[in-house]
């Protein structure tokens, strides 16, 4: 999602050339062309900056900028680049009184106010969500290499640490669409919509999909699988496709828990994502399956680069440790997440995630730095999408 930047300015010329170079950064621009406009639209539009001409009609920039700080209170501050023509110290001094954060005197290099913008929108930005970046647009699939080894447990609490944690903005897609766990465990009803409702429209955007997302406590936005499994058939292979496709630019990650099929719907949230996460136990019959996708995946040319295998209840005592399973595998386990059979259980059976109210237990830790190792090894590669 683009930051909203307000250009506050009377000249028809000055407010086309910001706008441009505005929209060729990727943010979004909306004008206003005298100062009480400007602060109607402060209001009505919640820009995350504003830039604002000191001399203008009606109000001028320096009365706008007093009036948005005396009403924003302290819980919020929109930064205020202030635009003079005079490089006079008092007109600065006059500004910066005002409440305007920074200034710039006309005429400027674009460069130098992209340059700006860009460094009080991350001094502004709330905790360490870099507000105004677009979004990273990575897709990660949890896939179980056996039924019940906590894939879903992984792709839930991954999410909301890469959110609250690591300060992404994600997106999680429940892809288990016969049998879908998310609302279970994240305390949602049946009413709640579903990516059924995404299948069913005419065309699918991200207006669309923004009316179907749930919020979670958690600030994860979740896609829910369809509340009962007949009408999962809706959703076919091209609707997951397009719809990740959307995602993506819309979110730093986006993440799939998919159900072990290798089918064609499956194979094609793998095609479209960064990375394939493929959650195991230590146990033989996991091991058996762990090979056999890796092999079948090789079949069909899948870059091997793009899985890697996660142990979960990697210290349970089941006569296989990670060691041996790398040695069976002939391949490195790639991350591990601790066993904690309690704080899990108890976490899904109240529809409390552990990342969200208990992040500080062994399993929240363990599945923290997960989260950190995936974030650090796939937002600084390059997409999936432009690399291949
Ligand atoms: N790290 C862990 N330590 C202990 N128990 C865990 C852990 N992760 C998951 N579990 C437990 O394992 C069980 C299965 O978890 P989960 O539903 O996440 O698995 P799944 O692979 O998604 O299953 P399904 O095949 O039904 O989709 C749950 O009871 C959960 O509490
Ligand atoms: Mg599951």
């Amino acid at each position: 999602m683009a930051a909203k930047i307000l250009v506050v300015d009377d000249d028809p010329n000055v407010q086309r050339l910001l706008s441009y170079a505005l929209k060729q950064e990727g943010y979004e621009a909306v004008v206003a062309a005298d100062g009480a406009e400007g602060l109607r639209l402060w209001g009505q539009e919640e820009p995350a900056l504003i830039l604002l001409d000191a001399m203008l009609p009606r109000l001028d920039g320096y009365q706008v900028a007093t009036r948005i700080r005396a009403e924003e209170g302290t819980a919020s501050h929109v930064p205020i680049i202030m635009l003079t023509a005079e490089a006079e110290v008092e007109q600065k001094i006059r500004g910066l009184r005002a409440g305007a954060d920074d200034y710039l005197v006309k005429p400027f290099h674009p460069a130098e106010l992209l340059a700006r913008i860009k460094s009080l929108l991350a001094r502004f930005a709330p905790r360490d969500t870099l507000v105004g970046r677009p979004p990273l647009g990575r897709v990660l699939a949890f896939y179980g290499a056996k039924g019940g080894v906590g894939t879903t447990t992984i792709a839930i609490n991954v999410a909301i640490a890469l959110k609250r944690e690591l300060g992404r903005r994600v997106c999680l897609v429940d892809g288990n669409l016969q049998f879908g766990d998310h609302r279970v465990f994240m305390d949602l009803g049946l009413d709640r919509k579903s990516i059924v409702d995404v299948a069913s429209a005419p065309s699918i955007d991200a207006d669309l999909l923004r009316g179907v997302l749930v919020e979670h406590d958690s600030e994860v936005d979740l896609l829910l699988a369809p509340p009962s499994p007949e009408t999962a058939e809706l959703v076919t292979k091209d609707h997951v496709a397009q719809i990740v496709d959307v995602l993506r630019g819309m979110y730093d990650f986006v993440l799939v828990d998919v159900d072990k099929r290798l089918d064609d719907l499956n194979l094609g949230v793998f095609d479209a994502a960064d990375q394939v996460y493929v959650v195991l136990t230590a146990d033989l019959s996991c091991l058996k399956n762990v090979r056999l996708v890796l092999e079948t995946l090789g079949h069909i040319g899948f870059d091997a680069e793009r899985v890697k295998l996660v142990l979960n209840r990697s210290n349970a005592f089941t006569g296989i440790n990670a060691k041996t399973a790398e040695g069976a595998l002939k391949r490195p386990i790639d991350l591990q997440v601790l066993n904690e059979y309690r704080g899990a259980i108890s976490a899904l059976n109240s529809g409390a995630p552990v990342m969200l109210t208990k992040a500080d237990s062994p399993l929240g830790r363990s599945i923290h730095d997960v989260a950190r190792a995936i974030d650090k090894a796939v937002a600084g590669a390059p997409a999936a999408a432009t690399a291949r």
